[in-house]
């Protein structure tokens, strides 16, 4: 596998970062996943901007173009040879003597390789998957896609030992989000409801994409925010991701949802959301 690192493509194995790394010391640093389907891009727009938005607001300067990021992308897919998979890419802060103040200086650092999946042959799609409920113990800016994810490898961690593919985070009552998803519900009114945005969840690309096509489907959708109780009594659940697309939900901490079967809705939005990548 070949991996880019700084300018440079190099065999994945032979791409190093110094253990002076900000990221690694500090998690000073943010990433982005994007899909890959039929060796394109999914949604690339949507993640190259909230990459923008997450080194803005930790003051890191992104040292190339979208355009360039792009490129680097296609030929690290076509290199690859990615037919379904995702591009992760990691911005940090450089690397410098350890002091929590960054220097203006540090040149920061940026690295980008693939992983390769099988996005439309999954069983996970097929059967749905269980997710299990905790306290979101996340700091307050999680609209910052950072690489600061122990509370999520905790979370995730928690939910596996739990039989549960995914763990539902709560605060003050509500869920907010998965630990690497978007958690929606349908009510039994039909309507699709998920958590606006705000500082406290990630703003989702697959949930941006999946909102536009529900509404054009006529969907009837709703943003607030919803208990651990109303989506149990929801007649689906589903959670979004660009490593999952669209995925039903059947379980929620052992309870199943509805009929415990993958609903119409998270199956037809998955459908929609292929067929629009494709
Ligand atoms: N995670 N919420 C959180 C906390 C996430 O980490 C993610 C994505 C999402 C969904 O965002 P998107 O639809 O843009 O992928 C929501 C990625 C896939 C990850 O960390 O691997």
């Amino acid at each position: 596998r070949i991996a880019w690192i700084d300018g440079a493509f190099v065999p994945l194995a032979d791409a190093r970062v110094s253990v002076m790394d900000r990221g690694f010391l500090f998690a000073d640093g943010i990433y982005e996943v994007t899909a890959v389907l039929d060796g394109k891009l999914i949604d690339s727009a949507r993640h190259l901007s909230r990459l923008q938005r997450s080194a803005d607001a930790l003051g890191l300067t992104f040292p190339y173009t979208s355009e360039q990021i792009e490129a680097v992308e296609r030929e690290l897919i076509v290199r690859n040879q990615i037919d379904q998979g995702s591009v992760y890419l990691q911005l940090t802060a450089g690397a410098a003597e350890r002091d929590f103040l960054r220097k203006a200086d540090t040149p920061p650092t940026l690295v980008m390789f693939t992983q390769a999946y099988d996005y439309l042959n999954s069983p996970a799609a097929e059967k749905g998957v269980a997710v299990v409920t905790m306290s979101d113990l996340r700091w307050a800016r999680r609209d910052i896609k950072s690489v600061m994810l122990l509370a999520q490898v905790l979370a995730k961690r928690a939910a596996a030992e739990a039989g549960a593919q995914e763990a539902w985070m709560v605060e003050d009552g509500f869920v907010t989000e998965g630990a690497s998803s978007t958690a929606l519900i349908v009510t039994q009114a039909g309507t699709l409801v998920t958590r606006p945005y705000s500082q406290t969840v990630l703003p989702g690309c697959t949930r941006a994409a999946i909102w536009a096509l529900a509404e054009q489907d006529g969907v009837t959708i709703e943003e607030r925010a919803f208990t651990v109780d109303e989506a149990l009594a929801a007649r689906e659940a589903m959670l979004t991701s660009a490593t999952t697309f669209v995925m039903p939900i059947v379980s929620i901490d052992g309870r199943p949802v509805a009929d415990g079967k993958p609903g119409p809705i998270a199956r037809r939005l998955r459908q929609l959301y292929i067929e629009a990548a494709r």
